[in-house]
């Protein structure tokens, strides 16, 4: 590659940004572009004309009176920028000034120099040390061509008529042009609020103006421009913060909005993308993201969910397993000290005849049966030993039942859908919850004749459960917890009612929530009514809470007997 087309390919970006530092300082960016690509395009195009220039001969192309600069290849650029900066309404004084800019920062390159104070001191990438003053040359010499081609391209079109048809034309496409990003910018879902450096309103788009006002119109912000201040008090400090120090961040906010609910905000704020400076406001980007914060929470309450039946079906299996094995055992204890029982009746009869016997035969005093008698306290432990084994037996058929309870209670056999009777399915978990219940409350049962049904037992267990250990844990001191059970044609109905405190009105509508807990850290998950909830919509049925407070409350799961 020729060493000036390397030196200008590199330093393409060295080039754009000295051009816009001349073009501000000298105040042509009012009619510039705002956005980067512009500046880059038209660099790429000069710089292309002075490569294409270089490829035919390395000679400067010195002037001649004869030639045609407007079919000129090396003008070409100029040819085209001219008709397009007269139909955009530029002048050819305003273009040929900022032309000279063009080429002072080419041979700025070129020779190191920089003599306007304000733009860049950024050093270009590389330098062309030999023949600096020939490629400089040749560059004032590919510009001069260029802006005879300009001029002589201007000077053409003179005619009014010719014109003004060009304006007409240019004035149409802009005028769609600009009508396409107003559509775009008023269609958007987000709220765009664009703000001047004293925080008023330069524009915002449909979905910002309905966020102060409901009844805003599409495009009538554009259309009637009132320039007040954002009128959000929740966003003064953040918007505050990013005035004085420029720092892009995100915000949330949970917000009221006239003629919504309370809906939650994610506001974003960004300096205008303007390399010219001439727009210095500020964007804010509101979005209602309400809908998406429901979703996450529903989710994350929904694998909550699953992870707490599993855990209770875990619960279960583990409960069935320990159940099974204590099983066996229990079996021979049981049986091993029923045998034993008998034995020792048997022993303690034969040992009263044998005491007889002995009472009478003449037994010398050298065996020491009395003593030996008193010291090994037969007498106690006969009789002891009955209290033992009664005692024994009494425990190990308390073992017995309880293993029996735990194997009812997780269902192994019944694990599917199965025709129970619901009143032997509550009196297993009424003694399940029992611990719980037994130091605060007495535990009573009304239990109505009901038919059997179909239901998941194991669930419904699990919902008894629940209502038994809340009920427990709502009484302070001593109280009553009484079951009921009853059904009408179509219903079964069960109901806990405790006299413990009661639920507070504000809570009432809220218990059946996930996570919903007036309990204390480590104690209540909130989650007990929330599943168990689940569950009854699950069978077809409903839950129903009355309460009233310090007398206590009552929960009343029905159940539809056919379903
Ligand atoms: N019988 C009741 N008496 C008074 N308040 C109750 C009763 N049952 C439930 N509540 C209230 O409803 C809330 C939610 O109950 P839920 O069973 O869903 O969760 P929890 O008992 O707090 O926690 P978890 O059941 O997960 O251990 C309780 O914190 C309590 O305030
Ligand atoms: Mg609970």
């Amino acid at each position: 590659m020729h060493p000036l087309e390397q030196l200008l390919r590199k330093n393409e970006l060295w080039l754009m940004r000295r051009i816009r530092d001349y073009a501000v300082e000298r105040d042509y960016s009012r009619y510039t572009s705002t956005l980067e690509e512009a500046w880059r395009i038209s660099i790429v195009g000069l710089t292309d004309s002075i490569i294409s220039a270089l490829t035919i001969s390395e000679d400067p192309w010195e002037l001649s009176p004869e030639d045609t600069y407007i079919s000129d290849p090396i003008a070409a650029f100029g040819v085209l920028e001219a008709q397009k900066h007269r139909s955009r309404g530029v002048t050819l004084e305003m273009f040929l000034g900022l032309m000279k800019y063009y080429r002072q920062t080419y041979l700025d390159l070129l020779r190191k120099s920089y003599p306007i104070g304000q733009v860049s001191k950024e050093e270009p990438l590389n330098e062309v040390n030999n023949d600096r003053e020939k490629y400089s040359h040749f560059i004032e010499r590919v510009f001069d061509r260029i802006e005879i081609a300009f001029c002589a391209e201007w000077g053409r079109s003179d005619t009014m008529n010719r014109a003004i048809g060009e304006l007409q034309e240019t004035n149409r496409r802009i005028t769609n042009e600009k009508n396409k990003f107003l559509t775009i910018f008023e269609s958007m879902p987000t709220a765009v609020f664009l703000l001047d450096d004293k925080r008023r309103i330069v524009h915002m788009n449909f979905s910002g103006a309905q966020m102060i006002d409901p009844t805003a119109k599409s495009g009538g912000h554009y259309y009637s421009h009132p320039d007040d201040r954002i009128p959000f008090p929740w966003l003064e400090d953040e918007l505050s913060r990013f005035y004085e120090t420029g720092d892009e961040k995100e915000y949330e906010y949970l917000i009221e909005l006239p003629d919504k609910d309370e809906c939650q905000v994610l506001a974003r704020f960004h300096p205008m993308e303007d390399i010219s400076f001439k727009y210095t406001g500020k964007v804010v980007i509101l979005q209602d993201i309400t809908e998406r914060k429901k979703a996450e929470k529903e989710l994350k309450q929904t694998q909550t969910y699953i992870i707490h039946q599993e855990k209770m079906a875990s619960i279960g299996q583990l409960a069935a397993g320990v159940a099974h094995e204590i099983n066996n055992p229990m079996g021979f204890i049981i049986s091993n000290l029923s045998s034993l029982r008998k034995y020792i009746e048997c022993l303690t009869e034969f040992i009263t005849v044998e005491d007889q016997a002995i009472a009478l035969a003449d037994i010398p005093n050298d065996f020491q049966l009395a003593e030996i008698r008193e010291k090994l306290k037969i007498d106690y432990i006969s009789e002891d030993v009955k209290e033992l084994i009664v005692e024994s037996l009494d425990g190990a058929e308390r073992v017995k039942h309880i293993v029996q309870e735990l194997k009812t209670f997780s269902r192994i056999d019944q694990a599917d859908y199965t025709l129970i009777d619901l009143n032997e399915t509550i009196k297993t978990t009424m003694n399940i919850a029992w611990n719980e219940i037994k130091y605060v409350a007495t535990l009573e049962h009304e239990f109505g004749n009901i038919p059997k049904i179909n239901c998941y037992p194991q669930q419904l267990n699990q919902v008894f459960l629940n209502l038994l250990v809340n009920a427990a844990q709502a009484i302070k001191d001593q109280g009553t917890i009484t079951v009921r059970t009853w059904c009408d044609e179509k219903n079964i109905n069960v109901s806990i009612t405790d006299t413990g405190g009661g639920i507070l009105p504000k809570d009432l509508a809220r218990i059946f929530e996930p996570f919903y807990t007036t309990k204390d850290v480590g104690k209540g998950t909130g989650l007990g009514l929330s599943i168990s909830y689940g569950i009854i919509q699950n069978h077809g049925g409903e839950i129903r809470v009355e309460s009233e407070i310090g007398k206590g409350s009552t929960f009343t799961v029905t159940l539809p007997i056919h379903k």
